[in-house]
């Protein structure tokens, strides 16, 4: 039965949509097929499905190439872009249209043209690699690596080239370069501040050593010496008098000794007053130019408006003295010896001070035969000489060294064999200028005391029996003490003392300073003179005791009788 009319009108509306549905797909297929967005197309035609294809096995590597990371791009043997992918078109800041047909190297920088015109022409069948520099459409510089093949039977020479963006790479090198120079330059850094340290460490370790040496060595001499005072005094025979002069000479050395082995521990007691360094040199010259002798040239180039410094006088034309000599003994066919000063500046930390500031810097250089590294990173040690056996003690430039350390400076040098020496010494400056102290007045030595009661407070036997032997010729009575607190004991006990003599450095817990504190404290009136074998104070006499009078071992029997006189007469005037 045939269909009702309605119905074949639905159908052929059916048929209808569906033809026109083909149609607009057919349409879209076409324009796909146009764009290159689709490879292969199977259409279903009036006599059957029909396949539109474009090579379907390349399909995954030309989505691979559209997308891949790289730029891609295939040129024509002169240079002319044939196809590129949206990455190389990215890369030169480009609309992908717009890069077809154009020459390559019209994005390549100027100075690389040459070489990729001969990066195309060799890049053959087994491809060629190198750097170039780019130059985008906007102007941007853009490093890339270019890789070109030739692409095989395309008939006619058809190149193919991978291009990398170098940028993030360079950059990744540039900042690891960076670091890596921060890194060598901190560890440069940090083994120069070890190398500091280490040196920093010896000197205070052979500093501490070499004071403890001279404390002893000091105390041995005092009695030596003061012994043979006692001698002295009763001997009448001229030849023993002359050995016992002898002996005192001999002592007098050891003592020079001891006194530059406490200046380079650091353990002078300094008398620094506000000094312009520029007047204390121009009175040592007739000293200096005495000590280099007619053969060598003395040049004195002093700088204006440098201001004072804190400094010691004597020990500082010790210090002068010590490298002038050197620098004469760095001479021998004479030369030039020169001693600037001008403004200095240290940068860091110097002695654990702010050597940043402003510092006077001393000069003293010469023209002798200079120092190998192996003696110049010596010099300073206590002992360190090159000269032979009896001519050098190798103590100068300990004392220089200690002495401007202690002094809150710094000393360097530098040096190079054949040209010469220059040491350098940094002193920081002060705001207050004084007279340097006067030199105390010789007095004369008491002839005959007032006799006193005196105690003697002195853990060495030798020194308290000189002491004692001293004091008791002029009349004094004695009262022997081996240690503070036995002193102190004493004390209590209610014997009427005029004055105490004490050493500074004593066993059993209590020091010469703290004996004369408390002494000051419970009777005032007490006359007090401190002996000291190095001066070795690990902390400065208390603010309370100060104006007394310190002896330096070895000292002479006028020397003690003298101080013991003046602090007499101190607490005569106090009481
Ligand atoms: N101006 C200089 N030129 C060349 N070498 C020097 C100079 N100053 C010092 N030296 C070297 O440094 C060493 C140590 O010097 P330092 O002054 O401490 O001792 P010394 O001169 O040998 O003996 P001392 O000074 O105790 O008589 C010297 O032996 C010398 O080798
Ligand atoms: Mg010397």
């Amino acid at each position: 039965m045939a269909p009702a009319l309605g119905d074949q009108s639905a159908i052929l509306q059916d048929e209808m949509e569906e033809l026109r549905a083909r149609l607009c797909e057919a349409e879209e297929t076409l324009e796909a097929l146009r764009l290159g967005d689709v490879d292969a197309v199977v259409v279903n035609g009036s006599d059957g499905p029909k396949v539109y294809t474009l090579q379907d096995a390349d399909r995954p590597y030309r989505i691979i190439v559209e997308r891949m990371q790289e730029g891609a791009v295939t040129l024509d043997p002169d240079g002319a872009v044939l196809y590129a992918n949206r990455r190389m078109a990215a890369l030169l800041r480009i609309d992908p249209d717009r890069l077809i047909g154009q020459p390559f190297p019209r994005f390549v920088a100027a100075g690389d043209r040459d070489r990729f015109a001969q990066l195309l022409a060799e890049s053959g069948q087994y491809g060629v690699r190198s750097e170039f520099e780019l130059r985008a459409a906007d102007g941007t510089d853009v490093s890339v690596s270019v890789s070109a093949v030739d692409l095989p039977d395309q008939g006619q020479r058809i190149i193919s080239a991978i291009v990398t963006d170098l940028t993030l790479q360079k950059q990744q090198n540039r900042d690891l370069a960076d670091m890596n120079a921060k890194l060598l330059a901190t560890m440069a850094e940090q083994e120069r501040v070890e190398s500091k340290l280490r040196e920093a460490q010896k000197m205070e370790a052979v500093g501490r050593l070499t004071a403890g040496i001279a404390h002893d060595f000091n105390n041995l001499l005092m009695a030596v010496a003061g012994n043979l005072e006692l001698i002295q005094a009763h001997a009448m025979d001229e030849r023993l008098l002359r050995r016992l002069d002898t002996s005192q000479r001999a002592i007098q050395r050891g003592a020079q000794l001891t006194y530059q082995l406490l200046a380079f521990a650091r353990r002078r007691t300094l008398h620094p007053a506000a000094l312009m360094v520029n007047d204390l040199l121009r009175e040592s010259e007739p000293l200096l130019r005495r000590a280099v002798g007619d053969e060598i040239r003395l040049v004195l180039d002093l700088g204006d408006d440098l201001g004072a410094c804190l400094i010691d006088p004597t020990e500082f034309q010790a210090a002068m003295l010590n490298l002038a000599i050197n620098a004469k003994d760095a001479m021998p066919a004479g030369g030039t010896l020169t001693i600037a000063t001008s403004e200095g500046r240290l940068d860091g930390l110097i002695n654990g001070n702010d050597g940043s500031g402003r510092q006077i810097l001393v000069s003293v250089t010469d023209t002798g035969h200079g120092m190998p590294v192996e003696v110049r990173e010596r010099a300073f040690d206590p002992f360190f000489t090159t000269k032979e056996v009896g001519k050098g003690t190798g103590l100068g430039l300990s004392q220089v060294y200690g002495f401007i350390h202690q002094s809150g400076g710094h000393v360097a040098i530098d040096s190079d064999v054949g040209v010469g020496t220059s040491m350098r010494l940094y002193f920081p400056r002060t705001a207050a200028v004084g007279a340097s102290e006067a030199p105390a007045k010789a007095r004369a030595m008491p002839a005959a005391a007032d006799a006193r009661i005196v105690l003697v407070v002195e853990d060495d036997s030798d020194v308290r029996e000189f002491l004692t032997e001293t004091l008791e010729t002029i009349g004094h009575t004695v009262i022997e003490a081996n240690t503070a607190p036995a002193a102190l004991r004493l004390l209590e006990s209610g014997v009427a003392v005029d004055a105490v003599v004490t050493d500074v450095l004593m066993p059993d817990g209590m020091s010469g300073f703290e004996l004369a504190s408390r002494i000051r404290r419970r009777m005032p009136h007490t006359a007090i003179v401190v002996t000291s074998g190095a001066a070795a104070f690990s902390a400065p006499p208390p603010e309370a005791i100060r104006d007394i009078p310190i002896l330096h071992k070895p000292f002479r029997r006028d020397e003690l009788l003298r101080a013991l006189d003046s602090a007499l007469d101190q607490s005569k005037a106090s009481a």
